[in-house]
């Protein structure tokens, strides 16, 4: 138990032996510290959120055959969920919620009871949920007819092992996407898994190649598009859609500190298991940005890019001046040099009917009264887009997102 590391690094600390507490330590962070990858792992292979999914948690207990539930690996891994706005449906043959609920104060933990769901049966827990999440070896999770639980989910179905106890092939072969740990790397460098119990192990697939952008401009359809601002929301979404009909696609992306970095570090880092890179690259940047159409030759432009919010216009007004303004024309000029010119698809915003009052709203509306600097802009851009169609025959669209 994590407590009597905790108190064999006090005893080690209280008799001088300071690297000897020192190395204690680190097996409690390292367990804290892979309990948190493997709901990061969860979440981001979730397309980076959880909010409002059911999620199936087979196995509360720290050990198949009891309700024990001090220091189980279920407490944070669920905690990080609930905390990501999932809802969480367990199945535990013997742990009861309210044994759960108990631990969770005991460790400050706060919690939504209302999401943390006790499920009567196994198939009740997996019913419409996004993923299975198995957190205790259970021999009885081996017996489970996946399949029948297969089709009552939630697709692309995703089965997380934090036991390495189930039958990868056998899972993958119903169709699930498998997530396991325990993974061990054998002298050959291939990738195994330890298999359910007597199944020789199972070879994993090598691991992926080195993703390059040229790689990501690989199409199958004829087009390869740029996607501006593939660390931020929409760009992570629209870059995978893409990506899977089959596209060549390639981000780019500032990082900038309008919102955490780490979350746009993360989305982009989930990219690439998608086949998408994301460079760091400013709009403002023409030399790279230059050298990037040169060499990939983009037919299209997903321009996604920009600096968003109304009320961050009191905070940094240049941002937006920065981004949406300097940033859109620099961007546009550098389509503008290439031959053939790419077509661009512009993100406008429902912001630009700022004040109007005539509902509903249309495409036709004169939209003259912006209520803040980033409508502003975004009405800029439409009318810059407007011009360089008019004077050099460019093809430009822009959609209009409505929040
Ligand atoms: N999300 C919405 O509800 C909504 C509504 C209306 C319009 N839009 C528009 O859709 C687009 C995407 O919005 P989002 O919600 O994904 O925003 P977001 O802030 O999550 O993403 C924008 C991304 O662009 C990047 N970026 C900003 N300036 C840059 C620059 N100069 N160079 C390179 N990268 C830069 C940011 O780092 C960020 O990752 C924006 O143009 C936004 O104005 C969004």
């Amino acid at each position: 138990f994590q407590k009597d590391i905790l108190n064999l690094v006090y005893i080690c600390e209280s008799e001088g032996l300071h690297e000897v507490a020192q190395f204690w330590q680190q097996v409690v962070q390292m367990n804290e510290h892979q309990k948190a990858t493997f709901s990061g792992k969860i979440i981001s292979s979730l397309f980076n959120t959880v909010t409002n999914k059911k999620i199936c948690i087979f196995g509360f207990a720290f050990k198949k055959d009891t309700g024990d539930v001090r220091e189980t690996p279920a407490l944070s891994v669920c905690h990080m969920l609930l905390q990501d706005g999932a809802v969480v449906h367990v199945y535990d043959p013997k742990v009861k919620r309210e044994d759960a609920l108990a631990e969770f104060r005991y460790h400050n933990m706060d919690v939504d009871e209302r999401r943390l769901i006790f499920a009567p049966s196994p198939a009740s827990a997996v019913e419409g949920s996004h993923a299975i999440v198995v957190l205790t070896e259970w021999d009885e999770f081996k017996t489970y007819d996946y399949g029948a639980f297969y089709g009552t989910m939630m697709k692309p179905a995703f089965l997380f092992d934090g036991r390495a106890l189930l039958s990868r092939a056998a899972l993958e072969g119903i169709g699930f996407e498998v997530h396991a740990i325990g993974q061990a790397r054998p002298q050959g460098g291939c990738m195994r898994i330890r298999d359910a119990e007597g199944a020789p192990p199972v070879p994993l697939a090598p691991p992926p190649r080195q993703l390059t952008p040229a790689g990501c401009c690989a199409s199958t359809t004829g087009r390869v598009i740029l996607v501006t601002g593939t660390a931020g929301f929409v760009g992570f979404h629209a870059a995978i859609a893409l990506r899977t009909r089959g596209d060549g696609v390639l981000g780019i992306d500032n990082f900038n500190g309008y919102y955490p970095p780490s979350f746009k570090r993360a989305r982009a880092k989930a990219l690439e298991e998608h086949g998408v890179l994301t460079l760091n690259v400013d709009l403002n940047d023409a030399e790279a940005l230059s050298s990037l159409f040169k060499e990939h030759r983009f037919t299209h432009v997903l321009a996604l890019a920009a600096q968003a919010g109304v009320r961050y216009a009191t905070k940094d007004p240049q941002s937006y001046v920065k981004s949406n303004i300097e940033g859109f024309v620099n961007l546009a000029e550098v389509a503008r040099a290439q031959d053939p010119m790419p077509r661009i698809v512009y993100a406008s915003s429902s912001s630009v009917y700022g004040l109007n009052t005539k509902v509903p709203f249309a495409e036709d509306d004169v939209v003259d009264q912006p209520a803040s600097l980033y409508a502003a802009t975004k009405k800029s851009n439409e009318m810059m887009a407007h011009t360089y169609r008019h004077v050099y025959g460019f093809f430009f669209f822009w959609v209009g997102f409505f929040t």
